[in-house]
């Protein structure tokens, strides 16, 4: 069932999606206007929305109840108003089709929809809907052509079988799409993002080996890493490599990445390496994993001179996530996870930040949002041309503190939580930055730099977004509202770092 905003494609979509499963595309509101013998709006014009409300539950009930095997329901946009029709929607797989505002308003403007005569309106319903859609979905796909949806299609059709819960999203960018799968319990009850009969090889780390390597799918061998950043090196690269070529790896086989972001930046370069490049999937176990590292295809290595500066850029083939993991998660690994929440809910707004800000606890839909958030930058701007430079909100200064402390004092969570500090001041935004900093210091992140803030203005040059001698920074106007390429200057960033060393 395609459910979404006004001008999210639901019509096309089912069409496409139903012909490909040889079954019936049944669209609602045809339907009612067949039914009405007249169109939506004139219904509208007649008796008014309450009335026409009535006549699509009735319609939207009836179809959910009939429809069979290979059927496909395109929803009218307010038919998940009704708690019956929503309550019917759990017995099938529910697909969101995702939209923003403006390619909505662009689509369906001035072509007689009576609720796309005003903007503003327009606007307002779209955010009230949205958690509508948001709290049915079994499935999000982004907002694209029928040609995703037909692609995603033998995912979508495996969700039924997947435990209860499971949420799918799918992930588009220039060089690949892939599904990934979220649900508690996901690891070890044989539900795998990737449909390949490959052989698996798999890369972790001691500690997150030991714990879940044995749920994985079988296996045909593991390296195993010390845990810790320390081990994101070029010698460690090595290590794999030759590893997973003694145990006879070819291009056929898949990489298992199992652990936290440090394994999987490490086991995606390794994978975008090996016999120039293998099939990865990431099992991200960590909350930074989980809500950041393991999708965008960003992989690499540190030097001792700066933080990830080796390294390509290589999309998982599937991400499995389940949060089930994250009970035996120390403590600081993950509050370091949520500096990476608060970061993500920073460049979102709207509904993410208000649950961050009003302190509502970590659930798989937050992180199921802040996996949204990352996809729907990522497959604007696969390269960090321009847009995806908004998810290093803070990282400017995270990077450099990691670097001048030589990745040993802060785990990388931690120094974007004082990066955040440092962006906003910078941003002038000191108001956001207070609150900010409760949140932070509400998981006992530090709030306080220890390192030589000399150091960390010197490591900021190193910055990978650098053009000539000028480091742009991500600022906010506030949340939900990012500047890229902001020139500060130099005066500024020493001040906001050195702010960070004193207890306020
Ligand atoms: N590629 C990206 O887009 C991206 C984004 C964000 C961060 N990163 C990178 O991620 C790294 C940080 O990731 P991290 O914070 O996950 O560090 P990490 O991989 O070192 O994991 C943190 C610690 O938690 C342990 N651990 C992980 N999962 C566990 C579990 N379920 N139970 C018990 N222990 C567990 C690990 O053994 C490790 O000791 C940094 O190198 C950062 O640069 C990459």
């Amino acid at each position: 069932v395609f459910v979404g905003f006004m001008g999210s494609g639901k019509t096309r979509a089912g069409r496409a999606a139903a012909a490909a499963l040889h079954g019936h595309a049944l669209d609602c509101d045809e339907l009612l206007e067949h039914e009405l013998g007249h169109s939506i709006a004139e219904e509208f014009e007649r008796r008014g929305e309450a009335s026409f409300r009535e006549r699509e539950e009735q319609v939207a009930g009836a179809l959910l109840g009939r429809a069979g095997d290979g059927d496909v329901i395109s929803l009218g946009g307010g038919a998940v108003l009704s708690p019956v029709v929503r309550a019917e929607l759990a017995r099938h797989t529910v697909v969101l089709l995702e939209v923003d505002v403006d390619h909505a308003w662009d689509r369906v403007a001035g072509r007689g929809r009576p609720l796309a005569r005003d903007r503003d309106a327009f606007e307002r319903l779209f955010k009230e809907r949205r958690p509508l859609y948001e709290g049915v979905a079994d499935a999000f796909l982004p907002p694209s052509d029928p040609g995703v949806v037909l692609r995603s299609l033998p995912a979508l059709r495996k969700l039924a079988a997947q435990p209860p819960g499971t949420r799918l999203l799918w992930a588009t960018t220039t060089s690949r799409e892939y599904p990934v799968l979220l649900g508690e319990g996901l690891l070890g009850s044989g539900s795998w993002p990737t449909d390949t009969s490959a052989r698996r090889y798999c890369v972790s780390d001691e500690t997150v080996s030991a714990l879940f390597s044995a749920r994985l799918p079988p296996l045909e061998g593991v390296v195993t890493i010390s845990p810790g950043e320390e081990s994101k090196t070029l010698a460690s690269a090595e290590r794999v490599w030759r590893a997973l070529a003694r145990g006879g790896m070819t291009r056929s086989d898949e990489l298992v990445a199992l652990g936290g972001g440090v394994v999987g930046d490490l086991a995606g370069f390794c994978a975008a390496t090996y016999q120039r490049g293998v099939a990865s999937v990431m099992v991200p176990t960590s909350l930074v994993a989980q809500v950041d590292a393991a999708y965008g295809g960003k992989t690499g290595v540190d030097l001792p001179e700066a933080k990830n500066y080796v390294g390509a850029y290589h999309q998982p083939s599937g991400v499995l996530v389940d949060p089930g993991t994250l009970r035996s998660l120390p403590e600081p690994e993950l509050a370091a996870g949520w500096a990476e929440v608060v970061k993500t809910a920073l460049i979102a707004g709207g509904d993410l930040w208000r649950r961050v800000e009003s302190g509502d606890p970590l659930d798989a839909r937050m992180i199921l949002d802040c996996v949204r958030t990352k996809l729907a930058v990522v497959s604007s701007d696969e390269r960090d041309a321009g847009r995806r430079h908004v998810l290093n909100l803070g990282h400017t200064i995270a990077h450099a503190i990691e670097t001048a402390t030589a990745y040993r004092r802060y785990r990388h969570g931690e120094a974007v939580g004082l990066g955040l500090l440092a962006a906003l001041r910078l941003s002038g935004l000191d108001e956001l930055r207070v609150r900010t900093a409760a949140l932070l210091s509400a998981h006992n992140l530090p709030l306080v730099l220890e390192a030589n803030p000399d150091d960390v203005v010197a490591a900021t040059a190193a910055d990978k977004k650098r053009t000539g001698s000028q480091v742009p920074f991500v600022l906010l106007d506030g949340p939900g509202s990012v500047r890229t390429g902001c020139l500060v200057p130099g005066d500024d960033v020493r001040a906001a770092v050195a702010e960070l060393t004193v207890a306020s």
